[in-house]
């Protein structure tokens, strides 16, 4: 699974230069086990040709594709690494019907600054084993608004050398002739898409440009271009154009209705030579309060409003529609975000003319009829008739079995990707929000009107790790995680059963143990009207609300001390803070905001800081810190670690190096071994009993910015990802590491999941043999790292890339943008107010958020607040 660079870069020599002078280790790599998914899935494709064939793209953790056999899905994006990182942000997959096993990505992560690089076009023809990259004159945004419209890039079904691809931000259509390798952009076609979500939003301001290319396969035979094709355009006005002639002129499609929706999904019926287009006034993911379905039919040139809900009531858009290529005029269509009472899709065998739902609602006319107990007053809340059952084993955790609230919303939302099978009519898989659902009866639909949903995400891991921590004794690994909290994992491979509960945080910032202690565990996270900080006497399996701080803090990096009665709270608002016994949580003036923190593991009194290059510490149990030393010329101090037996054994990670002390900070040596930058890092059992931890973290050692290991205090580092496992941006990692097992080391990601591995090959020869790395280290060796002097002399082969952002903006803005859902964004607010039951807030909602006199606005979930009275 290598990724081949491109050739114009691959003939010009620049390959060769890669070739890492490091010390490596083979590590055997896996997921931890959360299953389900955990994030937004915006796009499935099936390919047409080949049974069972299917891939799914995800916005911030790459492309996988389907295993039909057991329903599970295999990663094909993981090799990405700090260099390519932008990778894992998919804007549009498209499959070969002719030549399968060609596969194409394009990708990238934002238009803005937050992702320096030029989009690209991946190709591959292996069905992703192993890839070639073509980079585009502009950027592509897999993680940006829209990105669940499309598929934006399509290959031509009758002559498969011919691919299109629609850009963002007015760059417009484009045409490549030679399978992907070469790009052109097609002059004759002049509607960019002029849509812009939010213009005051760093993401939301650019246009999001062409949605959509959908070619009418039946106007040509094989092996001659196809001279029809239909592209949809993220715009408000005219928005479906075709070309009649392989796309050298192009029109406006009259008669398309234009009521100021934009079109998320072209599906082509081929044997009713009928184009199916789902409308919604919003971009999505999140947004969508009025759309319509219609099909536009080719024989005749009609247009018809086949909206399965009238304009007048809606309160959706609509997103993902499937054909089912078995049996033409059976289709599909998914509201997009339907937020309550959930997520509606609906089922047409007539080609829209009627539609069957996947719940109704049940009226007061049935719920008499039904019930004796009818005298029971309608008091809002939903109840249906739900036409599927649900089977969530694979993840159980998708719902919260302490709140029915959530219960609510099982079908989902963010439901751009709905597809059926083009082999097999009983076969579905759609995207939501946080998982893949789907079924294999799809076709009781029609005959019984019950299908079961089930969590088909098995091997899609998508989340966003913030912190991993295995305390000793404990659990193999407690986890925060981004948008869906964060998980006691009783084993490694099996999914959990349910996320941290009560408190339940939608993002979970950090954790932390006690080190006399450590069953007494720390956790910090967000959601609306809730204490940020809780704490366990358990290891974490069950927590109560630290009512030293209110629901107006807001979270962040937490640590607690070695006797678990004090907690250091690194607000991302209120700075820095301290509670002993649970008394409210007090400034600490002597530490700066947004300071790294740690506790000392022994000595209970003991806090550490680390802020703009300087070290901080506290011997007073957190009220006061002094500023101690500067870490060499640092300017930035990343991560602060803390030796789990031995107090005062002190190391921290900052934008020049790896810092060590044995002294409570009060002074350090830095770590020579060409270690010139440091991120996210961990320490781990030792291979022997009296050696000193493994040191595992995200180093640039020796100009090589990769995951590193080191068994002798920093001396000799061993690279142990590999060019299969790249783990994406070194900065936005969390690196965890187990003190009873040998070799264990965790690796969060910032979008594909934790990685857990194994040392499966020797560890390279320290000083004789190995590399420039170990060799310089051979005349510096003691038993204790040495000072700053040799680390210029060791530094030679490539400068240290010092980042121009601190790394700790990489982690939040991304995080922030992750995939779920935004449940840490707050909506803006449109005014007016809503009705009785009616929604009043909720993540991504702009709606009215008063309620009518009398009625009182109640969150329910991070997505919805609802008019209650
Ligand atoms: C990162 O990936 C690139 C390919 O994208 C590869 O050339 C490079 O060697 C990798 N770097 C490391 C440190 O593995
Ligand atoms: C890691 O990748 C980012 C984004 O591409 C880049 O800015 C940074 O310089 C890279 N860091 C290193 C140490 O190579
Ligand atoms: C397209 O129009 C023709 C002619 O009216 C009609 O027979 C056919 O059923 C239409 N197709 C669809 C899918 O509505
Ligand atoms: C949806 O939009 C249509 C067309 O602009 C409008 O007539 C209708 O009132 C809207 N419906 C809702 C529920 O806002
Ligand atoms: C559909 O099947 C599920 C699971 O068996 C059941 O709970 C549900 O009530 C059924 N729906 C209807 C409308 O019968
Ligand atoms: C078409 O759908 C309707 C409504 O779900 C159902 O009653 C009917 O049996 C279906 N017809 C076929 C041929 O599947
Ligand atoms: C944090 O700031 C908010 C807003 O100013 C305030 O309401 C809250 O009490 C503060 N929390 C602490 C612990 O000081
Ligand atoms: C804890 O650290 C403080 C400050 O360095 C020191 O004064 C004290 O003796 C230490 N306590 C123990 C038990 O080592």
């Amino acid at each position: 699974m290598v990724l081949l660079n491109s050739i114009a870069l691959a003939t010009a020599g620049l390959l060769a230069g890669s070739v890492n002078a490091v010390a490596s280790q083979s590590f055997t790599w896996k997921n931890v086990r959360i299953g389900g998914g955990g994030g937004f899935v915006p796009g499935i494709v099936f390919n047409p040709s080949v049974k069972g064939l299917a891939y799914a793209r995800t916005d911030i953790g790459g492309a996988y594709r389907l295993n039909s056999a057991d329903d599970s899905w295999t990663p094909l994006t993981d090799w990405a690494n700090n260099t390519s990182w932008h990778d894992w942000g998919i804007d549009a997959l498209a499959t070969d019907p002719i030549d399968t096993n060609r596969l194409y990505l394009a990708v990238g992560m934002y238009i803005n600054d937050w992702d320096p690089n030029m989009g690209s076009i991946l190709r591959s023809t292996d069905q992703g084993a192993t890839w070639a990259e073509t980079v585009l004159p502009f950027k592509i945004g897999g993680n940006m608004p829209g990105r669940g419209i499309g598929e934006r890039l399509a290959i031509d079904p009758n002559k498969n050398s011919i691919l299109y691809f629609g850009a963002r931000n007015g760059e417009g259509l484009w045409k490549s002739t030679d399978y992907g390798v070469t790009w052109a952009n097609v002059a004759s076609f002049k509607w960019p898409g002029t849509y812009v979500q939010n213009a005051a939003d760093p993401l939301g301001q650019y246009p999001v440009g062409i949605a959509w290319i959908t070619f009418d396969s039946t106007t040509a035979s094989k092996g001659t271009a196809t001279p029809r094709i239909f592209v949809g355009v993220v715009d408000a006005g005219q928005s479906v154009f075709k070309s009649e002639d392989g796309g050298a002129t192009w029109a406006w499609v009259s008669g398309e209705p234009q009521l100021g929706f934009l079109p998320h999904k072209g599906v082509l019926s081929p044997a009713e030579k009928t184009l199916y287009i789902s409308y919604s006034n919003g971009a999505g993911p999140y947004d969508g309060t009025n759309g319509t379905m219609h099909k536009y039919n080719i024989s005749t040139g009609v247009w018809t409003d086949i909206s399965p809900t009238s304009l007048a009531s809606t309160s959706y858009g609509y997103g993902g529609v499937a054909v089912d290529l078995q049996k033409p005029g059976t289709i599909m269509v998914a509201a997009l975000n339907s937020w309550w009472p959930e997520g509606q899709i609906f089922r047409s065998n007539d080609s829209g003319a009627t539609w069957s739902p996947i719940w109704y609602f049940l009226s007061l006319v049935w719920w008499m009829i039904l019930f004796a107990d009818y005298l029971r007053a309608w008091n809002g809340y939903p109840d249906r008739f739900l036409y599927y059952g649900y089977d969530i084993s694979a993840a159980p955790w998708l719902q919260d079995d302490t709140s029915t609230v959530d219960f609510l919303n099982k079908v989902g939302w963010m439901m751009e990707a709905l597809v059926i099978d083009p082999f097999d009519s009983n076969h579905w898989l759609y995207g939501t929000g946080a998982t893949i659902y789907g079924g294999h009866d799809l076709l009781n639909w029609d005959t019984v009107h019950n299908v079961t949903l089930k969590s088909l995400a098995t091997g899609i891991e998508e989340t966003a790790a913030l912190a991993l921590l295995s305390p000793p004794g404990g659990p193999p690994l407690l986890s925060a995680v981004g948008d869906i909290g964060g998980f006691y994992h009783t084993s490694l491979d099996v999914a959990p059963s349910q996320a941290f509960h009560t408190p339940t945080y939608g993002t979970t910032r950090d954790l932390d143990y006690a080190g006399n202690k450590p069953a007494n565990i720390v956790r910090s996270g967000d959601d609306t009207g809730i204490i940020p900080v809780a704490v366990s006497s358990n290891f974490g399996v069950a927590w109560n609300d630290y009512y030293g701080a209110d629901t107006y803090t807001v979270s962040g990096k937490v640590a607690i001390s070695a006797d678990a009665d004090t907690i250091l709270l690194m607000s991302s608002t209120n700075g820095s803070l301290i509670s002993k016994n649970v008394a409210t949580f007090s400034q600490i003036p002597s530490l700066p905001s947004g300071a790294a923190i740690a506790s000392d593991k022994r000595n209970n009194t003991v806090f550490y800081g680390g802020s703009g290059g300087s070290f901080y510490v506290s011997s007073n149990g957190g009220v006061a810190f002094t500023k101690t030393q500067a870490l060499g010329s640092s300017t930035v101090v990343n991560q602060i670690r803390v030796h789990p037996t031995v107090a005062g054994d002190v190391w921290a990670t900052t934008d020049t190096g790896l810092f060590h002390s044995l002294d409570y900070g009060k002074t350090f040596t830095q770590i020579s071994g060409g270690v010139t930058s440091g991120w996210g890092f961990a320490l781990g059992a030792a291979s022997k009993i009296t050696a000193y931890p493994a040191i595992y973290g995200f180093f640039t050692v020796s100009g090589t910015t990769a995951l590193f290991k080191s068994e002798d205090e920093g001396v000799n580092w061993a690279m142990i990802s590999d060019a299969s496992h790249g783990f994406g941006s070194a900065s936005a990692n969390c690196v965890g590491a187990d003190m009873a097992t040998y070799g264990r080391v965790f690796v969060g990601t910032n979008g594909r999941g934790i990685f857990y591995g194994s040392p499966s090959g020797a560890l390279p020869p320290s000083t004789a043999t190995a590399s420039s790395v170990s060799s310089t280290k051979a005349a510096t060796s003691t038993s204790r790292p040495v000072t700053t002097s040799s680390v210029s002399s060791t530094a030679t082969s490539k400068p240290a890339t010092t980042t121009s952002k601190p790394a700790t903006t990489t982690l939040s803005t991304s995080t922030l943008h992750s995939s779920t859902s935004s449940r840490t964004s707050s909506s803006a607010s449109a005014g007016g107010t809503s009705t009785p039951y009616g929604q009043c807030g909720g993540s991504g909602y702009t709606g009215p958020t008063s309620c009518p006199t009398g009625w009182t606005c109640t969150v329910s979930s991070t997505f919805y607040s609802q008019c209650v009275q």
